[in-house]
């Protein structure tokens, strides 16, 4: 199975800066799901919100890999252990185990891949199966840099939240940053 990280190394607070400071205090602590198809950026927007990092050549997740995290909402310090699965058929069995417990998922997509946009139901149907039916989700449309190539609108990813009552929508990219600290600040805090 896939690397688990060792707690410590990625237990950062992020402020209101976005600055990383190192906290093990926190007041709650939320398990999370990043569920999607293979490349669309499930690993890089993890590591983006935990380590501010990205990577280019970044190596298909195999299973499952896990990085924690802190934000702060109104004083209270919310930890989240951010589960990564792999977007791979053959993974599948090890994914849906790994949803057990979750109380947040982001489903994401690629907007410069329609396929992985229509996969996101399938995606959702696999959580909504194996999971609490309370369960706070957000749909994320990956690679906005990328926005030149999108053929996915916003509207119809929109329209497909609204119709699937997910209440969550963002467009996020792992590559610049852009929304990803707000993706991940707005499902904690709807959970919290
Ligand atoms: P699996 O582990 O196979 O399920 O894939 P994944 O969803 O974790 O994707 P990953 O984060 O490994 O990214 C796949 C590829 O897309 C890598 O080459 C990343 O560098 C690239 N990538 C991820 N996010 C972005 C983004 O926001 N913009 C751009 N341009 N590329 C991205």
């Amino acid at each position: 199975m896939g690397t688990i990280y060792p707690d410590d190394d990625y237990d950062y607070l992020l402020d209101d800066d976005d600055d990383y400071l190192l906290d093990d205090d926190y007041d709650y602590l939320f398990k999370g799901i990043l569920l999607g198809d293979s490349g669309v950026g499930k690993t890089n927007l993890l590591s983006r919100f935990s380590k501010n990092k990205f990577n280019l050549e970044s190596e298909r997740t195999i299973g499952v890999e896990f990085a924690t995290a802190s934000i702060n909402v109104d004083d209270t310090i919310i930890k989240a252990q951010i589960w990564d699965t792999s977007g791979q058929e053959r993974y599948r069995t090890i994914t849906n185990s790994y949803c057990q417990g979750s109380v947040g998922a982001l489903l994401i997509y690629d907007i410069t891949r329609k396929g992985t946009f229509e996969n996101v139901e399938r995606w959702l149907q696999e959580l909504r199966n194996h999971i609490d039916q309370n369960i706070v989700i957000m749909l994320v449309g990956n690679k906005l840099d990328q926005r030149h190539l999108r053929v996915v609108t916003i509207d119809e990813a929109k329209a497909f939240a609204k119709r699937e009552n997910i209440n969550l929508f963002m467009e996020t990219s792992a590559l610049d940053g852009l929304n990803v600290y707000n993706a991940f600040a707005e499902l904690l805090t709807q959970i919290y």
